[in-house]
Parts: C-alpha cells; structure tokens; sequence
C-alpha cells in the first residue's frame, strides 16, 4: 500500500505531531473563513428574530438583520450567504405562486443585502417548498406525484426573478430532471450571463432535514416524502450521473447534499468532475451537534471546527453551513 517503506524506529510518525508549530507546518488541508457559505432563513414578521427550537443559536432574521448579516459576512471575510424563506402560510397554494411575487420576501432580502454588502455574494435557493401549500419542491398531479416539466417551468421564473432582484447565484435544490438547462438558457435569453448557477446536484432524499423543515415552516405541510425526486441513500454511481448531466446543461458549481453522512460522495464528485463541488452541511447535521454539546455530552465548537475541514478532507471546494458565523469568527 504505502508508496515506500516505513519502518520503525527510522520512522515515527508522532514526531510530526509533537508541537503546534510542526502540526502546522505539515497540515494538509485548511480551513478558513473563505471556505464557508451562511445559510440563513429569513421571514417576513416584525421581529428581528425568531428562534428555531430544532436549530438552537439559528434564528429566523427579518430583512433587516438579513441586511446585517451580509455585513457581518464581509466583517468576518465570509464570501457568501445562501437565503431560506419562511413564507407565511396565508401566501401559500398549491402552485407556490408567491415564488414568482417581484414584490416577495426573497427578492426584499436579497436586495437589502446587496445594498448593505455588496461584496457579499448572494445564493438562492430555487425549489417551490417553501411556498406550496403541500410542502413539495414542484406542483402535483392527483396522486401527489410532483410533476416534472410543469414544476420546470416555474423554477425558470422563480430563478429569473432572483437574478433580476440581484442574486449571484441560482441554487436549485429540487432535483427535477432538466431544470439546470432551462435555467441556463432563461438566464441567457434574458441577458443575465454572468448569473451562476450552483446545482443541488447530488441531494438525497434524507432524514437529516427535519429541523430546515421547521425553521421555513414546511414540516407540518408536507404530504408523504420526497423519494420521487431526490435520490436514495443507496447510491453513489446515481450522483455522477446527475452531476455529469447538470454540469452539461450548464451548471457553474455543483452540491452535495447532506455533508457529512455523504462525504464518500463529495470525495468522487470532486475527483471526478474538474468543478466546483460544495457540500451542505444540513439542518439536521447542526441540530445534532448541538443538542449533544447543550447536553454536555460533546464539546460543540469543536466538533463543529472538525465536521467543517472532514469536509475539506473529503475535497470540497465550500461548505454551506449553519455554523458559518461561529466558525468563522472562530477562525479570526
Ligand atoms: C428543499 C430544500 C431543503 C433544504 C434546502 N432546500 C429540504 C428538503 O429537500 O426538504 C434542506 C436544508 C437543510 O436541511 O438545512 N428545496
């Protein structure tokens, strides 16, 4: 296995270990500030926050904190944050129509952050499931079947109303077949060209976002779950054929999502594919660490600071996290 041999006493690999300064010098991977994206979830409520039980220290943040966010990112030397709404249930239907509101939550908060920091890079989530009524990423038929090509089409409007409100970088999360392409070609059409798109390429169908379901206000409306859409925990040769297929339709960066229970896969993405590939660390990861460090049962900044480089470990380009801010102030 090893390239040559190593044989003790003529090595020891604890002399690399012995102090800080040698440990640093022979670090292999880094994290820093510029490896995180903020996920936040924004609401349209007077208050500026509003907690989130299942994600203790991750507030819902009106407009205005949304705005102070974008700030602190900069501040922090953050380069990005990813915006969650939670859409009040009156605005919701079966279609998710107030996706395409000009006038909505994501296009308010996305210019507000702009306007506070415009060297913050701003990521939108494109999917229906903060907005339907039945909790599903696309409209249904009948049975609850989401359909494709119906779904498709409004996700072009909904990304092209983000870029006009002055996204950076479309995210779509849905898993549909064929999205990456119609956006691209909408974004052209519409003289948006340097509006990237960032696919949820690799999302499975998982337990682990429980608590995002809470926090946008989706959890209690969801009907059934997601496993036509979003692919299943036993496959891997599954996830290079989706990143293979939206890299060709014109994806600029490419996910993987959940992180951590998924890092095999962000390892052959990342090796296969000369693209961009970031990882989500999820809800449910960030709920998990820290209901057993306010247990007292593990130490939950540093449990934290390790997930965030396994995920460097594993080749990922960025890390879109809950923790961001705490990291990265960590890492100051
Ligand atoms: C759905 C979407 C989900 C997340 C981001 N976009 C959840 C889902 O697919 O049900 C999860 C994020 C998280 O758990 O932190 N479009």
């Amino acid at each position: 296995m090893t390239p040559f041999p190593q044989s003790f006493p003529a090595t020891r690999l604890r002399r690399l270990r012995q102090a800080p300064w040698i440990r640093a010098l022979t670090a292999e991977h880094v994290l820093t500030p510029a490896d995180l994206v903020w996920s936040i979830v924004v609401h349209d409520g007077p208050e500026a926050r509003i907690p989130v039980e299942s994600m203790p220290g991750n507030d819902r943040l009106s407009v205005d904190e949304a705005a102070r966010a974008a700030s602190r990112a900069s501040e922090l030397g953050i380069p990005a944050i990813a915006i969650f709404p939670n859409i009040s249930p009156t605005l919701k239907d079966e279609t998710g129509s107030e996706a395409l509101n000009p006038d909505g939550l994501v296009p308010r908060a996305i210019q507000a952050m702009k306007a506070a920091a415009p060297e913050v890079g701003v990521i939108c989530d494109v999917a229906l499931d903060p907005f339907t009524s039945h909790g599903h990423d696309g409209v249904i038929d009948d049975n609850g079947y989401v359909l494709n090509d119906a779904t498709s089409e409004l996700l072009v409007a909904q990304a092209v109303l983000q870029a006009r409100s002055g996204a950076d970088v479309v995210a779509p999360s849905d898993m549909m077949d064929g999205r990456i392409g119609a956006i691209r070609e909408a974004l052209e059409d519409e003289g948006f060209v340097n509006t990237m798109i960032l696919s949820y390429a690799a999302k499975y169908a998982s337990g682990f976002y429980g608590p995002y379901r809470d926090a946008i206000g989706s959890a209690t409306a969801l009907k059934g779950d997601k496993q036509t859409y979003q692919q299943s925990p036993a496959n891997t040769d599954e996830a290079l054929r989706e990143v293979a297929m939206d890299i060709e339709e014109g994806a600029d960066m490419v996910m993987v999502k959940p992180g951590l229970p998924y890092l095999d896969i962000v390892r052959r993405v990342s090796e296969t594919f000369a693209i961009p590939t970031l990882a989500f660390q999820v809800s449910g990861e960030y709920a998990q660490i820290m209901a057993a460090s306010e247990r007292g049962w593990i130490d939950g900044e540093r449990v934290m600071m390790e997930t965030l480089m396994s995920f460097k470990r594993a080749g990922a380009a960025g890390i879109i996290t809950y923790f961001a801010e705490r990291a990265a102030e960590k890492l100051q």
